[in-house]
C-alpha cells in the first residue's frame, strides 16, 4: 500500500480548473467544488496545514471557438467568465487557498519550464505525422474543432479528444467521418509535426502504482476507468497542438505551436500553489515535493485519464514531484432527467440561482451533498431541492436550533443554566453526541461525503428528538431544576452541529455560531473539542436572539423554476428543427419587384373536394381579389375574417382547381409546425400599406 500510514504534515487539495468558457452550473458544484470544499474546511477544523488551489483554464479549444462563434477575441472570453466564476465560488463559500488563471505568468513560465525539462531530458517523441486540416479554415483541427462517429460507441457528436458518451480519449485521426466544426468541411489530412509523450514507457510505474498500490482505496469508477486504459496498452499522445491560442511551445521548431490544454492544465494546480506560496510568503516545493504531503485531486469523471494517466506520467517523467494519494473523482448530475449543458441552456447557473434565491447557498449545497453522483449519475430535481430543504433543513435542523435558542431566551434571558444530575436518557444522548465528530470524519475521510452530511442531520435528529422525548415546554410547570438540565444538554448538540455542520453548511454554521455566542467562548471549538470537551457551552454562557436559519419555499417557487426548464426545452426544440438552407442572392432590383401589400381577409370558404385549400376574398387597398390559398388545415374559415395578413399582390394569377387566384398571402410556421401569418397586426396599420 502507498498510502501514507503517518498523519501527512501537509495537504494539498486540488479541484479542477473550469474552462472560462462560460459560467458555472450545479453539475460543477456537485460534482467537484462542494466536496472539495468540505474536505478543506474538515482537514482545517482539524488544525491540518491545508493548500486547496484552482484557477481557471484559459487555453484550449473551447475559449478560441467561444470566441470565433461570438466575434470576439480569446482574451475577452476569459476575462469576463474568469470574473463570474471566481465571483460564484465566492458566494457560495469555496474556500480556495489560492484561485488562479492559466494566462497568468507564473503559469506561463512553470508549464514552459516543464515541458522544456522533459524536453531536454528527452522524455519526448518528435514525429511528424498527418494530422486532420480544414482546407477552407486553414486550420489543423484538433479536440473541439472535429467532431464526427466515435470509433468505440459509435456516437455521432464525438470530439476529436473525447467521447462524451462513452468517455473515450480519442485522437482526432481516430473519428470516423470527422467535420470541423469550424467551417462543416470534411477534412483532409496534412503533416505536422509534434512532440509526443509515450505513455507506453509509463506502463510499468502506472501498474505498479495504481493496479496494485490503490486497488482497495481508490473508488471502483475511478480505478475500472484507470485498469481499462492500462490494460488496453497505452500509446504516445501528443502534448502540442498547431493553434494560436495557449502556451508557445518554448523549443526549437515549436513557431506556431502551443501547449496541447490538458498538458498545461494540471500544471496549473502548481502554478496556482506557487502564487499562493508567494503572496503568504510560504515555500511552495513542500506542497508539491515532500513525501509526507498528502495530494488529493477532485475531479469529474470525465477527466479521470488526464488526472490518473497522464499526469502522474508527466510528474513521474519530471522527478521533482509526488503523486495524488487519491482522485476521488465523481460521476455526472443530470437536471430534471436529462444531461446538463452549457449549450444547451440546460442547468442551474449559480449566478441565477443567487438571484433567485438570495442567501440560500447553503440549502443548494446540502441538496448537492445529500444527492452527489458519488457512485453513478445522478438526478438534481427541484421537487428534491424543495424536500430536502423544507423536510430536513427547516423541520429538522432549523427547528431544533430554533427550539433551543428560543427556550434558552424565553427561561433565561439566554444564559446557558447551570445542569443537575443527568438522567440515564441525559447521559446517553451526551455519549452518542461525542462519537459524531468520529462517525463523520470517518465518511470524509473516505471521501463518502453524502453519508457525512446525512450523519449531520443526524445528529441535528438526535436533538429534536431529545428536546420532543423531554418536552421541557411541558416539563417547566412542574420542575424548573429538570428544564436547566434538558436545556443544558440540548444547547450542547446545537453547539457540535454548530461546528460539525461547517463543512457542509457553512453559512447556516457562521450564524448558529453568532447565535450562540461563539466568539466569547474561552476556546474556540475544533472537531476534535466537540468529542472530548464536557461543556462545549458553559452554564452562565450569554447567547442570542434566535434567527430564522431556513425557511420554507412554497410549491409556487419549485413551479417557478420548472417553467423555466420548460421554456428552456421549447427554445431548444425551436432551434433544433431543420432549417433550410438559404436561397441564392438576389439584387435589391430584384427585391423591389415584388409588391407586398397588407390586406384584410373579408370572406373565407372551403375549396370543395380539396383538404388543404381556402378560398379567400381579400381588400389589398388596389381592389378586393380572389386567393387561394393552402390553410385549410390550419384554420376554420369564420376563424380568420377580418385578419390582416400580408399580401404578394403582382405574382402572376394561376387557376387552382379552377379558381383563378390572383396573389399570395405569406405564412410561416410556429413552434408547433402549425402554420400563421405573416401578420401586420400594429395598431393602425391599414389594408393597401406597401411593405417594403
Ligand atoms: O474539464 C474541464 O473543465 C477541464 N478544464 C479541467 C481541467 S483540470 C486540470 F487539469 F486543470
Ligand atoms: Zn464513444
Amino acid at each position: 500500500m502507498s498510502q501514507n500510514l503517518q498523519k501527512p504534515a501537509r495537504y494539498t487539495i486540488t479541484a479542477a480548473l473550469p474552462y472560462t468558457n462560460g459560467p458555472i452550473h450545479i453539475g460543477h458544484l456537485a460534482g467537484v467544488y462542494v466536496p472539495a470544499d468540505i474536505y478543506a474546511r474538515y482537514l482545517r477544523l482539524n488544525g491540518n496545514d491545508v493548500a486547496f488551489v484552482c484557477g481557471s483554464d484559459e487555453h484550449g479549444v473551447a475559449i478560441s471557438m467561444k470566441a470565433k462563434k461570438e466575434g470576439v477575441t480569446p482574451q475577452n472570453i476569459i476575462d469576463k467568465y474568469h470574473g463570474i466564476i471566481k465571483q460564484s465560488f465566492e458566494d457560495f463559500g469555496i474556500t480556495f487557498n489560492n484561485y488562479s488563471r492559466t494566462s497568468a505568468e507564473v503559469h506561463h513560465k512553470t508549464a514552459s519550464d516543464f515541458f522544456v525539462k522533459l524536453y531536454e531530458q528527452g522524455d519526448f517523441i518528435e514525429e511528424t505525422t498527418e494530422q486532420l486540416y480544414d482546407q477552407e479554415a486553414q486550420q489543423f483541427l484538433a479536440d473541439r474543432f472535429v467532431i464526427g462517429t466515435c470509433p468505440k460507441c459509435g456516437f455521432e457528436e464525438a470530439y476529436g479528444d473525447q467521447c462524451e458518451n462513452c468517455g473515450s480519449t480519442l485522437n482526432a485521426t481516430d473519428l470516423i467521418n470527422p467535420k470541423s466544426t469550424i467551417s462543416g468541411a470534411v477534412p483532409s489530412l496534412k503533416e505536422t509535426k509534434h512532440w509526443f509523450l509515450p505513455l507506453d514507457r509509463y506502463e510499468d510505474f502506472l501498474k505498479k502504482w495504481i493496479l496494485e498500490g490503490h486497488k482497495n482505496d481508490w473508488k471502483p469508477n475511478v480505478y475500472g476507468q484507470c485498469k481499462s486504459w492500462i490494460d488496453d496498452g497505452l500509446k504516445p499522445r501528443a502534448v502540442t497542438r498547431d493553434l494560436d491560442w495557449g502556451i508557445p511551445v518554448p523549443v526549437e521548431g515549436g513557431e506556431g505551436k502551443v501547449l496541447y490544454v490538458w498538458f498545461d492544465a494540471p500544471i496549473g494546480y502548481i502554478s496556482s500553489t506557487k502564487e499562493w506560496a508567494a503572496r503568504e510568503g510560504k515555500d511552495w516545493e513542500p506542497y508539491w515535493k515532500a513525501k509526507d504531503t498528502k495530494m488529493v485531486h477532485f475531479i469529474g469523471k470525465d477527466n479521470i485519464v488526464f488526472h490518473c494517466i497522464i499526469f502522474p506520467s508527466m510528474l513521474k517523467a519530471h522527478g521533482d514531484f509526488i503523486l495524488p494519494e487519491n482522485v476521488p473523482a465523481n460521476e455526472f448530475l443530470n437536471l430534471e432527467g436529462n444531461k446538463l449543458s452549457t449549450s444547451k441552456n440546460w442547468a442551474v447557473w449559480l449566478h441565477e440561482y443567487l438571484e433567485d434565491f438570495p442567501n440560500m447557498q447553503d440549502v443548494l449545497r446540502y441538496t448537492l451533498t445529500a444527492t452527489a453522483p458519488e457512485t453513478k449519475d445522478n438526478d438534481f430535481t427541484w421537487k428534491d431541492f424543495q424536500a430536502r430543504n423544507n423536510n430536513e433543513l427547516v423541520a429538522i435542523y432549523g427547528n431544533f436550533i430554533n427550539r433551543v435558542v428560543v427556550l434558552t431566551n424565553k427561561y433565561y434571558n439566554g444564559i446557558v443554566p447551570t445542569p443537575g444530575a443527568f438522567s440515564e436518557v441525559d447521559r446517553e444522548t451526551l455519549a452518542e453526541l461525542k462519537k459524531y465528530p468520529e462517525i463523520i470524519a470517518n465518511s470524509i475521510e473516505r471521501y463518502r461525503f453524502r453519508e457525512a452530511g446525512q450523519e449531520v442531520m443526524n445528529l441535528s435528529r438526535l436533538g429534536n428528538k431529545y428536546l420532543a422525548d423531554e418536552e421541557p415546554w411541558k416539563v417547566i410547570k412542574q420542575d424548573e431544576e429538570r428544564v436547566k438540565t434538558i436545556m443544558f444538554v440540548a444547547l450542547q448538540i446545537a453547539s457540535a452541529l454548530a461546528v460539525l455542520s461547517e463543512p457542509f453548511l457553512p453559512f447556516t454554521s457562521a450564524k448558529l455560531k453568532t447565535i450562540l455566542g461563539f466568539e466569547t467562548l474561552d476556546n474556540t471549538l475544533s472537531w476534535e473539542t466537540v468529542a472530548h470537551k464536557e461543556d462545549l457551552i458553559p452554564a452562565g454562557h450569554q447567547i442570542r436572539a434566535a434567527e430564522l436559519l431556513f425557511s420554507k419555499i412554497e410549491d409556487e417557487t419549485i413551479q417557478a423554476q420548472l417553467d423555466k426548464l420548460e421554456a428552456t426545452k421549447k427554445a431548444n426544440e425551436t432551434m433544433n428543427k431543420e432549417v433550410s438552407p438559404q436561397k441564392d442572392t438576389i439584387t435589391f432590383d430584384d427585391f423591389s419587384k415584388l409588391d407586398m401589400r397588407v390586406g384584410t381577409i373579408i370572406e373565407a370558404e372551403k375549396m370543395p373536394k380539396a383538404k388543404k385549400l381556402l378560398v379567400l376574398k381579400v381588400n389589398t387597398g388596389l381592389d378586393v381579389r380572389t386567393i387561394v390559398s393552402g390553410i385549410a388545415e390550419s384554420f376554420s374559415p369564420e376563424d380568420i375574417i377580418g385578419k390582416k395578413v400580408t399580401v404578394l399582390v403582382n405574382l402572376a394569377p394561376r387557376a387552382l382547381r379552377g379558381v383563378d387566384s390572383e396573389g399570395m398571402i405569406l405564412m410561416t410556421e410556429n413552434a408547433d409546425g402549425k402554420l400563421v401569418f405573416v401578420n401586420p397586426d400594429e395598431d393602425g396599420v391599414e389594408s393597401g400599406e406597401t411593405i417594403n
